[in-house]
């Protein structure tokens, strides 16, 4: 067979992206920054700003997080976490425990946190080999009870009809994109002020944070600003 001739292929991508583009065309930017504010709180300027790039049901994901709460909670208003979803291609239930996520956020803010500490807690019950003779529906309909346990009993059906909301699966695009517009690949993944910590993918222990955070809390004071700046 003859090869298909190289400017007829390209034609034929750009009418794809194009036909699939338009229905979302309005979903970038997004009308809110994405990310969840750990205790809704951002602090004032001068706060250190932690992103965290997690995704739920990704055991590495789970075992940063205590020692990250334990740094959040020695630092006080001198730190501030956002939590950025990533829901990996190869975890087959990210998308889905994210999108949950999302939509705990929605109905009930204060509920966001616990549910993904719960995620955390029971998280082999949604890894691949335990769901792999699930149907889709039927990991959605346990997700949806298992998130209804930390959104609140009311909000059942709720949760339930937001997994039929296109918004909702919208924001959960939203927060795959901005991550990977962040170039970020791998979960966990850290951002201070900004900037990548080295070493994204492993768990970094409390005093890995106390090391990275105490110098720059130091440095704001002024006290080894001279010192950065020999260093920089
Ligand atoms: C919202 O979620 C929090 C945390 O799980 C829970 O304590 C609270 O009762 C929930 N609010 C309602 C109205 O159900
Ligand atoms: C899935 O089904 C296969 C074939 O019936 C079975 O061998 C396997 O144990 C099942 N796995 C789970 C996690 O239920």
């Amino acid at each position: 067979m003859q090869r298909p001739q190289l400017p007829i292929l390209i034609l034929f991508f750009c009418l794809i992206s194009v036909f699939t583009r338009n229905p979302h065309a309005q979903t970038l930017p997004p009308a809110r920054y994405d990310g969840f504010i750990y205790e809704n709180s951002l602090g004032d300027a001068d706060s250190i700003l932690i992103e965290a790039f997690y995704d739920p049901v990704c055991p590495d994901s789970r075992d940063s997080w205590p020692p990250l709460k334990q740094a959040l909670h020695y630092y006080g208003s001198r730190t501030s976490l956002v939590v950025h979803l990533l829901p990996l291609p190869y975890h087959d239930n990210a998308f889905v425990a994210s999108r949950a996520l999302h939509i705990a956020n929605i109905l009930n803010t204060s509920s966001t946190f616990p549910l993904l500490e719960r995620f955390y807690e029971h998280q082999e019950r949604f890894y691949n080999a335990q769901t792999r003779n699930l149907s889709r529906a039927s990991v959605v309909k346990e997700i949806v009870k298992f998130a209804t346990a930390a959104v609140g009993n009311s909000y059942y059906s709720a949760i339930e009809s937001g997994f039929n909301d296109r918004k909702t699966d919208l924001k959960t695009r939203v927060s795959f994109k901005y991550s990977a517009s962040r170039g970020v690949f791998g979960t966990p993944t850290f951002y201070v002020n900004g900037f990548a910590l080295p070493d994204s993918g492993s768990a970094l222990d409390y005093k890995g944070w106390r090391s990275i955070i105490d110098p720059l809390i130091k440095a704001k004071k002024g006290k080894i600003g001279e010192k950065l700046h020999y260093l920089l």
